[in-house]
Order: structure tokens, then C-alpha cells, then sequence
């Protein structure tokens, strides 16, 4: 739950002092986001990697992930917490912008960016383009060209290293569809360094840096090791061979977070540690100064400090094919704003935050209320045997990718998000209405 969350005197909960009861008068499914915990989030990665850095000589740029949540508020405390924003779409960069952040302190990725994209990162003047394919090099250089401007670019590579949940594989194979292989199979220049070498070509680019990503929902750091060494590999490949010393490496995103109780998520000192360490060896090792650091984390700013709050309706005891009972829990969202357990078979936890309820536990599966039976919101959770309609329940941890990845399946209207802080609850993503999703119905 969010740091913020109490439970009240007459058995609700709140959050940041603004009882959820109160809050659902206005109107469920909606997303609650307590802004201290997302602001301290921040300034956890922020204090966390500056310190690593600074032990070791160097220094740090975070840049918050704007694909888990991004509203003009977001953007606004992040940037006031002394993070930059990454955006990857017309859609982020535009929110990133209007939010009054500096052009300078965004960057722009995407790995089939629009001319659109390009045209806005360079006419606004964007910290750093992340190129992702080498017809991108020609594609931005040209475009700068054409409008009379440098572009400061980053070439974004694949070191082999995948990583995600609690493991990490290392390949020397790739097949997926982002950035530039740094396998060399044959002998021939990598992928990576044929970017590289081409980016130091065109004199309307600046080579800011080499990016690495290596996935999400990372809880072991192990991974982050092995990728930050093998980019300061390719950086000293390219000084060996070009003279230039790449001045900056983007580690990426992907820290974990705990979904369930008892998880234990990956702590932003660990993961600078690992990163700060790796690179401080590689550089020791091959006697090169150390390149500044950036990271992009995402979900672990932004998913503890959201959950769902939603009104239960039907509840309904279904026998099970072990012959057991399981009680369908039916709530007045679903899959349409949640679609990570449909999508990814992603586990939550869930509480009534209505009130406090003497009943045994009893085992459930919160569904919502689309016309599939794949649109589930919980898998399996203990709720009180007593759950009925009215009540109210949250959904913990749904800050990131929830909204973010929302549709409006069955033409539901996508909820709206209500940021709380020291007892006030403001809407800062107004809620959708049927007549919104009318508006683009043309007839
Ligand atoms: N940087 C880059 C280049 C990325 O591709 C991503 C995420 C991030 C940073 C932020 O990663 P984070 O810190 O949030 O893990 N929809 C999926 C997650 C997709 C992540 C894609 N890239 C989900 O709901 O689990």
C-alpha cells in the first residue's frame, strides 16, 4: 500500500488523510495516487544513484519512465524532485512539454519514431534522442539537417542480457525488435558499432551516449552488472577505434517492485550498487575515466503509490473442477483498466478498504465487468466470507501500467486519477464519460 494509507477510526482506510469511502462518493473505478509516496520514490533513486556516483567519481541523470503513468501533474513533481522525464511517444513528449518541463531535460525513444517525433524532439530541443535502428541515424541527421539544428543523440544497444522477474538470461542472440545487437558472429562490425561509427559521421549529430535496457520487473541486479560491463566494453571498442570516449551510459529502467505481500522488490541502493560497482571495475580494468551515469525507471516510482478503488457488485460462489468453492468477486472495472493479469498473467493483492470485517477469510477471484471470461482483475485472494455489493476494494500497486496501458473495451470510459496529498483529493486525469467516447463516433 502506499505510504500514505491508514486505516480510520470507523474501520476505512485512507490515504494521505483522504478517506476512501469519501473519495469513492465521487465516482469508482478511479486511481488513487498518494504524491508524497511517488515524490519520495524519486528522491530515492535520485539520493540513491547520486551517492553511488558520486563515491566513485562520476555523476547521475534519472530520468522517470513517462510510459507507467505520465499526466502534466507527473511530469511537474518529478521534474520538482530533480528528475527528467523519458518520453517514447508524440503523446509523452507533448505531455512532457506542456507541462512546462524544459525541452532539455526530455528524451525521446521509440523504436519507430513518426517524422512528427523527430520533427518535435528537434525543433523543441530535447536533451537526447535515443536512436534505436541505423536508417534512424540517416532519418535524424537528415532532419536536423533540414531544420538547421545539432541533434544530441544516444544509440541505444543490446548486450544479450535479458532480465525480468527473478532471473536474467545472457545471449549472445537477438530477436526482438529493439536496438542495435552488439554481437559481432561472423566477425564483421556489430550492429551497435555500425550505428555508432555512422552517428560519427554526420557532423549534425552529437554522440551523447550508448543506451542499454534490459527489461522490467527486474528483482535480482545481477543482470545490471553484466550489461554495465558489457557497454563499457563497446565504449572503449569505439575510443580504441575512433578516439572517442562515449561521455555518457543509459543503464536503463526496469527495478522491481513487490506486488504481493512478503515480496521483497529490488531497492534503489542495490540496483546503484550494482550498476556504480560494475562500472567503477570496468573502468579501474581498462584505465578509461568513467562515462556519466543515466537511468530510466518507470514502474518502481509510480506503482506503490497508485491502487484501484472499485465498488463491488455481483458476488457469486462457483464450484471449481477440484470441487471446491471459489467466490467470484465481479467489480465495476476490469481487464479494461487492468490489463496486466490478462495480459501477462500478473498477480495482485486486494483488500475491502470499506470496512473492517469480522468473517473468516474466504478464498476469491476479483473479475470485472467485460464480456470475457479472461478479464480478471485478481487471480486469488482471501477477502472476508461477508464480501457483498457496496463494498468498496483497492487493488494495491497499480500505479504503473494501469492507466498507462487502459482501453475502453465495451466502450467502458477509462477512470480518471485523483492524486492525494495532506488531505486533499485533486483530480489530475478527469474521469472519461460515455459522452467522451461518443464525441469521436462520427455516425
Ligand atoms: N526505459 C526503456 C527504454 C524502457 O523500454 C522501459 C520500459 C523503461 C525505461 C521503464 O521500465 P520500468 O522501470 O518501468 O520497468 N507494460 C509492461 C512493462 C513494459 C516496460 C517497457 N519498457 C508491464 O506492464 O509490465
Amino acid at each position: 500500500w502506499p505510504s500514505g494509507a491508514r486505516r480510520t477510526s470507523t474501520g476505512a482506510v485512507a490515504i494521505a488523510g483522504v478517506d476512501l469511502v469519501e473519495l469513492a462518493a465521487t465516482g469508482t473505478p478511479v486511481y488513487v495516487l498518494d504524491e508524497h509516496d511517488m515524490r519520495g520514490r524519486a528522491r530515492a533513486y535520485r539520493d540513491a544513484f547520486a551517492t553511488a556516483s558520486a563515491e566513485v567519481g562520476t555523476e547521475v541523470d534519472v530520468y522517470y519512465a513517462g510510459k507507467a503513468f505520465l499526466s502534466t501533474a507527473v511530469a511537474r513533481w518529478m521534474h520538482a524532485e530533480g528528475l527528467r522525464i523519458d518520453s517514447a511517444t508524440l503523446g509523452e513528449l507533448t505531455t512532457a512539454l506542456r507541462a512546462g518541463v524544459p525541452a532539455a531535460d526530455i528524451g525521446l525513444h521509440g523504436n519507430n519514431k513518426s517524422d512528427e517525433e523527430i520533427e518535435l524532439a528537434l525543433t523543441s530541443g530535447v536533451g537526447r534522442l535515443v536512436l534505436d535502428s541505423l536508417p534512424e541515424v540517416a532519418r535524424v541527421a537528415d532532419a536536423a539537417a533540414r531544420l538547421g539544428v545539432r541533434a544530441p543523440v544516444m544509440v541505444r544497444v543490446t548486450t544479450g542480457v535479458h532480465a525480468g522477474g527473478h532471473e536474467y538470461i545472457s545471449t549472445a542472440h537477438e530477436d526482438q525488435k529493439f536496438g542495435l545487437s552488439m554481437a559481432s558472429p561472423d566477425g564483421e562490425d556489430s550492429p551497435a558499432v555500425t550505428a555508432v561509427l555512422a552517428v560519427l559521421e554526420r557532423t549534425e549529430l552529437d554522440l551523447l551516449g550508448l543506451h542499454s535496457h534490459i527489461g522490467s520487473q527486474i528483482l535480482d541486479p545481477a543482470g545490471f552488472g553484466v550489461a554495465t560491463r558489457a557497454v563499457m566494453g563497446l565504449r572503449a571498442e569505439i575510443a580504441r577505434r575512433t578516439g572517442v570516449l562515449v561521455p555518457e551510459l543509459d543503464l536503463g529502467g526496469g527495478f522491481g517492485v513487490a506486488y504481493l505481500p512478503g515480496e521483497v522488490p529490488l531497492d534503489p541502493e542495490r540496483a546503484a550498487k550494482e550498476m556504480v560497482s560494475a562500472l567503477a571495475d570496468v573502468g579501474r580494468e581498462l584505465g578509461t575515466p568513467l562515462p556519466r551515469l543515466s537511468i530510466e525507471p518507470g514502474r518502481s516510482v509510480v506503482a506503490p503509490a497508485g491502487i484501484t478503488l472499485y465498488t463491488v457488485g455481483t458476488v457469486k460462489p462457483v464450484r471449481t473442477e477440484d470441487g471446491t468453492v471459489r467466490t467470484y468477486v465481479a467489480v465495476d472495472g476490469g481487464m479494461s483498466d487492468n490489463i496486466r493479469p490478462a495480459l501477462y498473467g500478473a498477480a495482485y493483492h486486494a483488500e475491502i478498504v470499506s470496512r473492517v470485517s469480522e468473517a473468516p477469510g474466504t478464498r476469491c477471484r476479483v473479475v470485472g465487468k467485460h464480456c470475457e471470461s479472461g478479464d480478471i482483475v485478481v487471480h486469488d485472494v482471501e477477502l472476508p466470507a461477508d464480501v457483498a455489493a457496496g463494498d468498496l476494494l483497492a487493488v494495491a500497486v497499480t500505479g504503473a501500467y494501469g492507466r498507462s496501458m487502459a482501453s475502453t473495451y465495451n466502450l467502458v470510459p477509462r477512470p480518471g486519477v485523483v492524486a492525494v496529498a495532506d488531505g486533499v483529493a485533486t483530480p489530475i486525469v478527469r474521469r472519461e464519460t460515455v459522452e467522451d467516447l461518443l464525441a469521436l463516433d462520427l455516425g
